[in-house]
């Protein structure tokens, strides 16, 4: 998955559509290509990262990296009504919860300046999705957030600037790279779910409203895999100074834990939407 896919060729309704549409945004060597992007990226060969990775991905299967959770999204995108427009909401929302919880982050590394200063830029690149997402969902169906409500919304957003920095106790190491395990493993499905809803967000916007998305859409991509390479990178540097079994563990734990949510999270819409046709998405 190299290239972020922001148009299809075919109409974009049928079954021939679907079997493109997941033809293009899943591939058996998803984790394989992510993980090139990211070593071209960061300019590193990054061996460790690559095998924590690779180990978790192969015990835990997650959910949201199988063909069958593409479909899904298909099938609810083209035949529930709304339901593109509350995706692209939860994940503004989603991005504004991550941008706070890296400013807290950032507020508590008070013994490495260059690591601070790149959670803090990763925290108010949270915050300014978090508006992007608000503005695609408009671009993708206009009038759909009012601009009343729009301006609710971003008002309880975090701050795009630094925000003032408190005092805070300062996070221990092991604690930092756990946090962090769980940011790169929270990029990389994010990443992934740009992909599944890029093609479509894009097909259904108006042409006044398709160069907003795909401009979005291809921003967002670049910095997510900038997220996710920054704190590849991270894990490379700590695994070669002896945490490397630390973090082998936690990738397959925390990626249990994400998988578990995301089955959690799908579950409702699998029972709502499915018409029993997605069973096997609710096997972990
Ligand atoms: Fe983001
Ligand atoms: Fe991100």
């Amino acid at each position: 998955m190299p290239k972020l896919q922001v148009s299809m060729e075919k109409e974009h309704l049928s079954d021939a559509a679907c079997r493109h549409y997941t033809g293009t945004v899943y591939s058996d060597h998803a984790t394989a290509e992510l993980l090139e992007a990211v070593r071209e990226l960061v300019n590193d060969d990054l061996p460790h990262y690559t095998r924590c990775l690779t180990q978790a991905v192969d015990n835990v299967q997650p959910v949201f990296m199988r063909k069958r959770y593409a479909e899904f999204f298909w099938h609810c995108s083209t035949t529930v009504r709304g339901y593109l427009e509350n995706v692209i909401a939860a994940s503004s929302t989603g991005e504004g919860e991550g941008a706070l919880k890296l400013f807290d982050l950032w507020r508590s590394i008070d013994y490495n300046n260059d690591m601070a200063d790149q959670v803090l830029r990763h925290a108010q690149d949270e915050a300014r999705h978090a508006r992007m997402f608000l503005r695609m969902a408009n671009a993708m169906t206009p009038g759909c957030i009012a601009p009343a409500e729009l301006a609710v919304r971003e008002s309880t957003l975090p701050p795009l600037g630094v925000p003032e920095l408190s005092s805070r106790a300062s996070v221990p190491e092991h604690h930092l790279i756990d946090h962090l395990v769980q940011m790169n493993i929270g990029e990389i499905r994010t990443r992934l779910h740009m992909h599944l809803f890029a093609p479509i967000v894009f097909n259904l916007a108006p042409d006044s409203g398709r160069k907003l998305v795909r401009g979005t859409l291809e921003a967002l991509a670049d910095d997510e895999l900038r997220h996710i390479g920054y704190t590849a990178l991270l894990m490379e540097q700590w695994a070669r100074d002896g945490d490397a079994d630390l973090i082998a563990g936690l990738y397959s734990s925390r990626l249990a834990t994400f998988n578990a949510i995301t089955v959690d999270h799908t579950e409702g819409a699998i029972r709502a939407y499915g018409q029993g046709r997605f069973p096997d998405l609710l096997e972990m």
